[in-house]
């Protein structure tokens, strides 16, 4: 059976751009892969220096994959820090690669971009994440498409790997959800927990509303651009052209339709996502830890002969 695996990370709560871009897709392909989802909370600590925060972020994105859809029996769900390989892949990966190499980063250069702080963590990210995908032989990772690219690097550093100490690693392939790219956040730029535009998934109907009804709209434009793309992932296109149709110029309907809409989808994970304790998540990222970790320390065996630090 291939393997797929992907990561989100606990840096604050998941919005609807996380579900289109990451969890749905990878809800959708679960079944057909033996699967893996990791809290990639060593990739939040390059954002986020609040630990009481980090800590219940962790248990709340635990809660977020099972009422999304995850069954922790069939599917692995682990957290990053728990996995200590993953950190030591990493730097021998950083060992491999040049600083132009990791300059390319549009991912990078966004966040800098966007004010956050340019640590070497924040610059080196995408070698940990390699480490992540690689360690466990992965062959598809579901992500939105700012990620593409992350997982270029994966395969990249693979070959390098490789080439350098004889075959290792498996090349990973992503894969981008059709149709879903990039979801705008209410500024309409790319929704993010780090940017503060973000729709929360398991939100209120108050706090979807306010999101929703705070969504920047062109004034000149007859259709409410940002609107209709996150409408456009609820909805049929054919529905949603009618919709948009007669309601020309009719902004705050069209909000409206677009509440109800998200609603509708959320109600029920929402529903299911109040059942789970904060206890009942901890066992979950527990009993997935140490399957990962079983893992991760036999590949890591294998890497250390070949970089020639086993004795
Ligand atoms: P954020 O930018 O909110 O911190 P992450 O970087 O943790 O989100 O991303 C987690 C997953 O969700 C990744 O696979 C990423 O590609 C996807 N994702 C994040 N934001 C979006 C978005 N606006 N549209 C589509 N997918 C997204
Ligand atoms: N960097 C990813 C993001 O910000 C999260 C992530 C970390 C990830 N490790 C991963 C995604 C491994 C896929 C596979 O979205």
């Amino acid at each position: 059976m291939q393997k797929l695996l992907t990561g989100l990370q606990p840096s604050g709560a998941l919005h609807i751009g996380n579900y289109f871009g990451a969890l749905k897709p990878f809800v959708e392909l679960a079944y057909e892969y033996e699967s893996t989802l990791m809290i990639a909370d060593y990739h939040a600590l390059t954002s986020l220096r609040n630990p009481r925060e980090l800590r219940q972020n962790i248990v709340s994105v635990a809660k977020d994959y099972i009422a999304a859809g995850i069954d922790p029996q069939k599917s692995i769900i682990f957290k990053q820090s728990d996995v200590p390989e993953h950190t030591e892949l990493a730097w021998i990966f950083q060992c491999l690669v040049t600083v132009p190499f990791l300059e390319r980063s549009h991912a990078y250069k966004d966040k800098v971009a966007k004010g956050l702080e340019a640590n070497a963590g924040l610059f080196a990210y995408p070698m940990l994440m390699a480490a992540d995908i690689l360690l466990y032989d992965t062959d598809v990772v579901p992500v939105g498409e700012d990620q593409r690219q992350h997982v270029e690097y994966a395969r990249d550093i693979a070959a390098k790997f490789n080439n350098a100490y004889g075959e290792t690693f498996k090349p990973p392939k992503e894969h981008v959800l059709k149709g879903v790219a990039v979801v705008p956040g209410i500024d309409g730029k790319k929704m993010s927990k780090s940017y503060g535009n973000t729709i929360p998934l398991f939100g209120t109907k108050d706090e979807i509303a306010k999101a929703v009804m705070s969504i920047i709209t062109d004034s000149k434009a007859e259709s409410p651009e940002n609107v209709y793309a996150i409408h456009a992932l609820l909805k049929e296109r054919d529905d949603l052209s009618e919709l948009y149709k007669d309601n020309k110029g009719k902004y705050k309907v069209l909000k409206e339709a677009l509440i109800e809409d998200i609603e509708a989808l959320v109600a029920p994970m929402r529903s299911l996502r109040d059942s789970i304790s904060d206890a009942d998540a901890k066992a979950v990222l527990k009993e997935g830890s140490e399957k990962a970790r079983a893992r991760a320390s036999s590949k890591m065996a294998d890497v250390r002969k070949k970089i020639g630090v086993s004795l």
